[in-house]
């Protein structure tokens, strides 16, 4: 890394001074740089030395209150959040959609006006519409972090999936990654394409015809599978020929929430032409990571025998998710645009 990028952090004392970092609010990975996404790294190893100390917690946030706001379930976002923004030494509030005004008709911009009116100055959000962060950003002072919006975007998860890797296997460049599940529904799939692909690695997208945007659709129909949009992406829907001596294979569960129904046959033959094995990863490179972002479906996308691998690193992306969190936190509080 050059002076230019380097990010200088003191983990006794997590007195980051990153050099790139100057973003108010984190809404997707595809307005990351390269370096940017370094920065992140670098801060999350820091994190990860507080995570192991006796008492891990740092006051870099003291006096600062993050509010988690949560319009569709969550268990690790938002569990991993509390914990980054804790960890931290801030104030956390959490709110879910059931339980709180929304369910007396307050609006999505009401709801944000007044959470910055107590005090917000990090606002996690997810919600069912894709760019309802975008909107809220507008709207708020307080950081805006995008915990999942939609179909779009999930840019944390994004970012522990590849901090995961670059833990495991170092440098993504030239990596061999495949995607394969409910691309067409995924916001983890389209902030990894993005977040890989800024590094280097050569991202391979699997998955049935329907179950791919109308885009990709008619790409992977071609002959030979490549797609020149942005960023470039192979796209297959043969996962016996995509998994040939991949790096990684990422399953992605069935989005049944964000589905209008007839996508699929029957689950059964989904599962037999898509459930991740041990027979299909024997084609992987030896070794090669498995990862979920969760919640997992076993039996469905990934066997139960993958899933309890000891190539599986699904355990260790959620526990990765906490110092990558604090890690966002820190540097959103120091950004400004
Ligand atoms: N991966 C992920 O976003 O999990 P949760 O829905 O449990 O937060």
């Amino acid at each position: 890394m050059s002076d230019q990028t380097a990010t200088r952090t003191d983990p006794a004392t997590i007195e980051a001074q990153p050099a790139v970092w100057t973003k108010k609010h984190l809404l997707d990975v595809d307005e990351l740089s390269r370096a940017e996404i370094e920065a992140v790294f670098e801060t999350a190893d820091a994190m990860k030395e507080v995570l192991g100390r006796e008492v891990p917690r740092v006051p870099a946030l003291r006096g600062r209150t993050v509010i988690t706001l949560f319009y569709e379930p969550s268990t690790r976002t938002r569990a991993s959040f509390e914990l980054a923004g804790k960890a931290l030494g801030a104030d956390v509030i959490n709110i879910s959609a059931g339980g709180s005004s929304i369910e007396k008709g307050e609006s999505l911009i009401d709801t944000v006006r007044t959470l910055q009116a107590v005090g917000a100055d990090m606002l996690v959000m997810r919600h069912p519409s894709s760019g309802a962060p975008y909107l809220v950003a507008r709207h708020m002072h307080a950081s805006v972090i995008n915990g999942g919006d939609g179909c779009h975007a999930h840019p944390t998860q994004a970012l522990l999936d590849a901090y995961t890797i670059r833990s495991r296997l170092g440098d993504l460049s030239g990596r061999r990654i495949v995607i394969v599940g409910d691309i067409a529904h995924s916001r983890v799939a389209r902030s990894n394409i993005w977040a890989l692909s800024t590094l280097g690695a050569q991202v391979t997208l699997c998955a049935p015809p329907t179950l791919l945007p109308p885009a990709l659709r008619r790409r992977a129909e071609d002959d030979d599978g490549e797609l020149l949009a942005m960023p470039p992406v192979r796209v297959e829907t043969d996962l016996d020929r995509a998994i040939e001596g991949v790096d990684v294979i990422m399953a992605l569960r069935l989005q049944k929430e964000r589905m209008s129904g007839g996508l699929l046959p029957s689950l059964r033959e989904y599962a037999s032409l898509y459930q991740l094995t041990e027979e299909r990863l024997a084609r992987a490179q030896t070794g090669a990571l498995v990862m979920h972002p969760g919640p997992m479906n076993e039996g469905i996308e990934i066997s139960p025998a993958v899933a309890r691998s000891l190539q599986s690193v699904v355990e260790e992306q959620v526990t990765n998710g906490v110092a990558v969190r604090m890690a966002v936190l820190y540097l959103l509080a120091r950004g400004k645009v």
